[in-house]
């Protein structure tokens, strides 16, 4: 069982305004199924912004995630790399928490929801909906691999679209013309897992009852009547809820929580119960008193958020229940994808709810990335991993400013707009901001010995005047208005760029008696910067680190950005010299990441490929393949592709076979091995005579290995001998 690590919790050393909130915040819990890319990285970003910005203020804030390790996608593929789902799943949390921290995603705790804290907490919850009535056992036929003894879930399940006869589809939609449909609909349908023809099969599963009126009373109360969710998400919810305009009134008149249809009807109630049981063979947590029956993966996901933050309070001692029992002052928020929107507005809250928990304090979605105006692409190299972009050299620092622009607090997809990317970071982070620093710092040092003078109190004055101010920006912040708040900090950084422009201080330097005038100059523009980078944190982690750093400036909270006072940057205290704080992007670069992605997924796609090209065993079995002694090996004059090759296949005579390896293969190198060759393809005549078989070769699909290679026998393995 895996038991990761984690970051220590340091409480905030400067407490801001008053009341102080305390929070448990979560991004969705990442699949253990695949890499870490660009689009996950909006959410992560997004949260890890809200979660500094929150610190920042003197806020007790906790982020946890973990790794979504169940289910058969995570089982399977564990089973075709030969190793333990346990082993692919500690790997897997490796590469995920390397990939985060490359981005400056600062989680207090991430965890695995294969741990004992999420078995025990899923086991609690389950046992405590069945206690209220809200478990239920029911029959239902699925389609099933007969070969491999394993029912299938949709999208291991391809055949013919019986829509537009497309091939090659999912079992439960075709992406050729977007129906929807039921695995059982297919044409000539075939398990993904072993190419069989799937059967109907007969088994009990566990529902958890949506459809209960408790549920829907109580999820219009928190979703619609308490009017929490975005607007998008509310629409959402009225829909799944089967609003009727009235529920309102039906819920004050309603004052009992028994369940008949009379009430189900008067709510309208569309919910459908939810099959939260998987059968055997399944990567997961068994369900209490049903041997062979799982968890499915997104009953114990949610239940993650809770398994994590339960393992990170007891490790620095916090309450966990302060925190999630039902009348709990503090706040408790999951940013999650708007295509999750379901379980986590409709059985997340009502999980917790009727299990003694108390319910979420808010739901933030965010929409989908896209790339150039499209989704990502493998064939365009746009489905980009965080792996690479960090090993292409491109600074993480670009994307969290570029998402940061982009970022608003509705559930609008956001695009990646390469060239809007480069222009926009180029223009506004190295072009504006970095430009400050880089205009007067040098100055400083070399005329100053690194010391500021006094400040220019009416220029203080007019950058005030040129954006929101420090509270507007914490409430953009605070509201998730991202792109709003980068705008009004780039009107800041145009006012100081504008007053270096006014005031010329490489003219002042070369002027005498204007020396004072010019350390004032510097030293205003200098803590203006100071202030940008401060408010700038939650974006920018690393930049504003070096940069205060440099500034040796010691106010990191939010109340110490203040333009009427010097704060921690009185005159006469020093500074140092500027590194580079943040380079050009080239569009070289990019191309670059686009390249390396696309060669990247082009050889996993075509190993996907191969995988579902089903043979039957009858066709395996038309192949006659045997062992063949090569007995000579010779160049073939006139083609410089086919060696001539004599092998003795254990018949009364030896074969005669041409070979296209000659480009891979010496012909020395052959002689004397006992190979796999096809004893039954047709003669064929050629040019230079008939070639009475083929031998067997291996070669990488990609290109990246060059070369065949041919197969040999163990030792003991004679000619003539059947391969099956
Ligand atoms: N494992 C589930 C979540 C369980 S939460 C209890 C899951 N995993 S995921 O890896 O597919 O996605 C994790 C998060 O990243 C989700 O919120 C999802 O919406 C988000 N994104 C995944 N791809 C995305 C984009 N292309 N664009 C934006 N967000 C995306 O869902
Ligand atoms: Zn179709």
């Amino acid at each position: 069982m895996t038991t990761p690590g984690h970051a220590k919790f340091t409480p905030p050393q400067d407490l801001g305004p008053a009341p102080q909130r305390k929070m448990l915040v979560t991004s969705a819990l990442p699949y253990a199924n695949g890499d870490i890319h660009l689009g996950h990285l909006v959410e992560y970003i997004q949260t890890d912004i809200w979660v500094r910005f929150q610190k920042m203020r003197g806020h007790e804030v906790h982020y946890v995630c973990a790794d979504d390790t169940h289910g058969t996608p995570v089982m399977l593929r564990a089973e075709s790399q030969g190793i333990s789902p346990e082993t692919l799943i500690d790997r897997v949390w490796q590469e995920h928490t390397r990939d985060f921290a490359a981005f400056g995603v600062a989680f207090d705790h991430y965890y695995s929801t294969h741990s004992p804290e999420n078995q025990a907490l899923a086991n609690q919850i389950y046992l405590a909906l069945r206690n209220s009535g809200f478990i239920e056992k029911r029959s239902i036929e699925q389609m099933y691999d007969p070969e491999r003894s394993m029912f299938l879930p949709d999208r291991f399940i391809k055949g013919i679209c019986p829509r537009c006869k497309a091939p090659d589809q999912y079992g439960d939609s075709c992406e050729a013309c977007g129906a929807t449909y039921s695995p059982t609909d297919l044409i000539d349908a075939r398990s993904v897992v072993s190419g069989a023809k799937p059967i109907r099969k007969i088994s009990d599963h566990y529902f958890f009852k949506l459809s209960d009126p408790r549920c829907s009373r109580f999820l219009r109360q928190w979703a619609l009547l308490d009017d929490r969710l975005q607007v998008e998400a509310r629409n959402k919810l009225k829909e799944w809820l089967g609003d009727s305009e009235t529920f309102a009134d039906n819920d004050q008149t309603s004052n009992s929580d028994s369940q008949t249809t009379d009430d189900m009807q008067a709510k309208g109630s569309k919910l459908a119960d939810w099959d939260i049981s998987r059968d055997a063979p399944y990567f997961g947590f068994e369900i209490p008193d049903a041997p062979g029956k799982y968890f499915y993966v997104w009953l114990d996901a949610p239940i993650g958020y809770y398994a994590s933050f339960k393992r990170y309070a007891s490790d620095i001692g916090l309450d966990f229940d302060a925190f999630t029992k039902p009348d709990s002052p503090w706040e408790q928020y999951h940013f999650i994808g708007k295509d999750i929107l379901y379980f986590h507005t409709l059985f997340w809250p009502a999980m917790l709810h009727f299990s003694g928990f108390r319910a979420p304090s808010n739901v933030f979605a965010h929409g989908f990335l896209t790339v150039d105006g499209q989704k990502m692409s493998k064939s365009r190299g746009t489905f980009i991993n965080a792996k690479s972009y960090i090993d292409q050299g491109l600074n993480p620092e670009w994307l969290r400013y570029y998402f940061a622009a982009k970022l608003n607090a509705s559930m609008e997809d956001i695009d990646l707009n390469l060239d809007d990317f480069i222009a926009r970071v180029n223009a506004d982070l190295v072009g504006k901001l970095v430009n400050i620093a880089a205009r007067c710092s040098g100055f400083l040092i070399k005329k100053f010995d690194g010391c500021l003078g006094k400040t220019d109190r009416a220029a203080m004055a007019e950058f005030a005047k040129s954006w929101c101010g420090a509270e507007t920006l914490a409430q953009h912040y605070e509201h998730r208005e991202y792109g709003r708040a980068m705008r009004e900090v780039m009107a800041l950084c145009d006012a100081v760029n504008q007053y270096i422009d006014q005031n010329k201080p490489w003219e002042l330097a070369k002027l005498a008696d204007q020396q004072d005038r010019l350390q004032v100059v510097c030293s205003t523009a200098i803590r203006a910067f100071a202030q940008l980078m401060r408010m700038l944190q939650p974006i920018l982690p690393a930049t504003s680190k070096l940069a205060l750093d440099r500034l040796s400036a010691a106010e990191r909270q939010w109340s110490s950005i203040d333009f009427d006072s010097d704060g921690d940057l009185p005159p006469g205290h020093r500074m140092e010299a500027f590194q580079h704080l943040i380079t050009r992007i080239d569009r070289k670069q990019v191309d670059a990441l686009l390249e390396a992605n696309r060669s990247d997924q082009q050889a996993q796609q075509h190993s996907e490929a191969k995988k579902t090209q089903w043979i039957s065993i009858d066709d395996f079995a038309s192949l006659d393949l045997r062992l063949g002694r090569i007995l000579e090996a010779a160049p073939v004059e006139g083609s410089d592709k086919l060696l001539k090759l004599i092998i003795d296949l254990g018949e009364s005579k030896p074969r005669t076979i041409f070979s296209g390896i000659k480009a891979s293969i010496p012909p020395e190198r052959l002689v004397g091995k006992l190979t796999a060759v096809v004893a039954n393809l047709a003669p064929r005549k050629m040019k230079f005579g008939i070639s009475e078989g083929m031998l067997l070769s291996a070669a990488d699909e990609t290109g990246k290995v060059p070369g065949m290679f041919v197969l040999e026998a163990e030792v003991g393995a004679v000619p003539g001998m059947k391969i099956r």
